[in-house]
């Protein structure tokens, strides 16, 4: 075997984001005891590893990713003898957890931020990025053009010391300083304060931007508007593997723990190896979100449909199969909770459990760690958006307001088009039955609820003959099956057809040879598959599945998982 056997390599992930997945004690905001109530559901879908999103004391502007103290558990989601019951009894269960490390920024309400701001030259300035702004033609503009991915610039201006702040995202998340030691020494004690607690490692947040261009100098990309989304600025620079080596050697090293970073767009196959190499990289894996956009929805007018484009998902397939596999570790998903839902992205709404399982067979059986986001395993679909007011995410607001949509006569369509793209489609309430609340809570929660939650749920899921839960569960079992792990745990990949529109095919290699092969159409297609013989069906999403490779017809949404030779 290649490489060397580790519990992560092993494990089947699921994202919890906190505030929507189960109110335990009825305020209306998802908690850390309700994550404890559900966790014999996780444990029968198969899943051994958890990642949270941020449960820290925060005033919630990004929902939790505005750390206001990083070593306490924000009220609202529980203390932090709850948080040491859940990993008790997660790890009781044979469940590990992750938390949610974000480095990159606190709120502004953290207490070394208002420090900070008083005065230029109070001990905690050098915690964040300060710079004075530029008078251009006798107006002040701020420091650089650079864009924030929250809208406007990335720097915004402080009038008690007349200096602007870098942010990167929203105003309440000014950025760290990384070149000072001391915040560096500080970010290491709190990964140290949550490893001594029981933590099984760390997802760690934005982790690509932690270095700066030294020059702040404008970008030049020619793109309309003040400020300019250069994201390379701030994106992926050398400096970060010194930061991130640091972190590894005084702290990663000394558990049995794992760390993912989130190196979002925009990162190569090239820069992932530098982070996550076998043999010298400081984190055991990457997430990037190449293959999360294969369709149009970037550029849709609001009579077109969303379609998928298989030629260029399977292109990204092969881009980061190929180039991480012998070289790195993976994690494998189709979303997280920055990213609309994968059945209106890349399945279909009126189809969702045979597209939901044709995409999870897709995925699944591939090299990786799989990432389950919550409510993906029941088929949750985007949310019908009406008006801003339907909206919480601080990104999508800020852009309607920067951009004064409020006024615009293309208002309807914007709310559409940005419906369809939004952050907020993850984060609606999680659909555990068809009562009122969803059987999250017992009072109205604090967002929206799916109105199909009557039809998918977790309760109907875990009742019917067939669902996508089901389906999961039984890739799950595969992936766990002694006789199959040597190939589809640390096999390699071998895609076939890879010009093909509508069909998706490829080979896991180990010790034994296991073939997947799924249409991603609502329509019949028929492929021939050459130099592969069938001994056995090990999952399929239809009843009496075909079983000619060279002449294969398979139905709408069709996928069926072979053992091979
Ligand atoms: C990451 C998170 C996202 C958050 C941002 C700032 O991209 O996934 O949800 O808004 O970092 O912390
Ligand atoms: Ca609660």
């Amino acid at each position: 075997m290649f490489y060397k056997p580790t519990w992560w390599k092993e494990a089947v992930g699921y994202q919890i984001y906190l505030k929507s997945f189960k109110d335990s004690n009825n305020d209306g905001i998802g908690d850390l005891n309700g994550i404890r109530e559900k966790l014999p559901y996780l444990k029968d879908l198969g899943i051994t590893l958890i990642w949270i999103c941020p449960f820290y004391k925060s005033p919630m502007d990004d929902n939790g990713y505005d750390v206001a103290d990083f070593f306490d558990i924000d009220p609202s989601f529980g203390t932090l003898d709850d948080m040491k019951l859940l990993i008790k009894d997660a790890h009781k269960l044979g469940i590990r957890i992750i938390a949610d490390f974000v480095m990159n920024h606190t709120s502004d309400e953290h207490a070394w931020f208002i420090e900070s701001r008083k005065s230029k030259d109070n001990p905690y300035r050098d915690y964040y990025i300060w710079a004075d702004g530029k008078i251009v033609d006798g107006v002040e503009t701020p420091p650089t053009n650079w864009a924030s991915f929250f809208g406007g610039s990335c720097w915004k201006k402080d009038i008690l010391t007349n200096q602007y702040y870098m942010k990167i995202f929203s105003n309440k998340m000014p950025d760290l300083n990384y070149k000072n030691p001391k915040v560096r020494h500080e970010m290491m004690n709190v990964a140290t304060f949550w490893l001594d607690l029981g933590i099984d490692g760390f997802r760690i947040d934005a982790v690509a931007h932690l270095g700066r261009k030294d020059e702040l100098i404008d970008s030049t990309m020619d793109t309309l508007g003040k400020y300019k989304p250069d994201w390379r600025m701030f994106s992926n620079l050398p400096v970060i593997f010194d930061y991130l080596r640091e972190f590894k050697e005084n702290v990663f090293d000394k558990y049995d723990i794992v760390t993912i970073g989130e190196v979002g767009g925009g990162a190569t196959p090239e820069e992932a190896l530098r982070y996550s190499n076998l043999e010298a990289g400081s984190l055991n894996m990457v997430f990037n979100f190449d293959h999360c956009w294969s369709n149009n929805v970037w550029d849709l007018n609001k009579k077109e449909q969303v379609v998928v484009d298989l030629v260029n998902l399977k292109k990204n397939f092969r881009k980061w199969q190929y180039g991480l596999y012998g070289k790195a570790w993976t994690p494998i998903y189709w979303l997280n909770h920055d990213h609309p839902r994968l059945i209106s992205q890349y399945g279909d709404p009126n189809n969702i459990y045979l597209s939901g399982s044709m995409l999870g067979s897709s995925l699944y059986f591939m090299w990786g760690t799989p990432f389950v986001y919550q409510g993906e395993e029941i088929g949750m679909t985007n949310y019908p958006f009406r008006t801003i007011d339907d909206f919480n995410d601080v990104q999508d607001k800020n852009n309607y307001y920067l951009n004064d949509i409020e006024n615009s006569p293309n208002k309807d369509e914007y709310i559409y088009l940005m419906g369809i793209k939004s952050r907020d489609n993850a984060r609606t309430i999680m659909s555990w039955d068809s009562s009122k609340y969803a059987g999250f809570s017992n009072v109205k929660p604090w967002f929206n609820i799916l109105p199909n939650h009557k039809e998918y749920n977790v309760k109907k899921a875990l009742e019917d003959e067939k669902s996508i839960y089901k389906h999961y569960r039984e890739i799950f079992k595969l992936r766990a099956n002694p006789k199959y792990k040597d190939t589809l745990i640390y096999g390699s990949y071998k895609q076939l057809l890879p010009r093909h529109k509508d069909v998706y095919a490829y080979v896991r290699i180990g010790n034994k040879k296991i073939l997947t092969v799924s249409n991603f159409f609502n329509k019949d297609v028929n492929v021939s598959i050459r130099g592969y013989k069938v001994k056995k069906v090990l999952l399929s999403n239809y009843d009496n599945p075909n079983k000619a490779l060279t002449n294969l017809t398979l139905r709408p949404y069709e996928t069926i998982t072979y053992l091979v030779e």
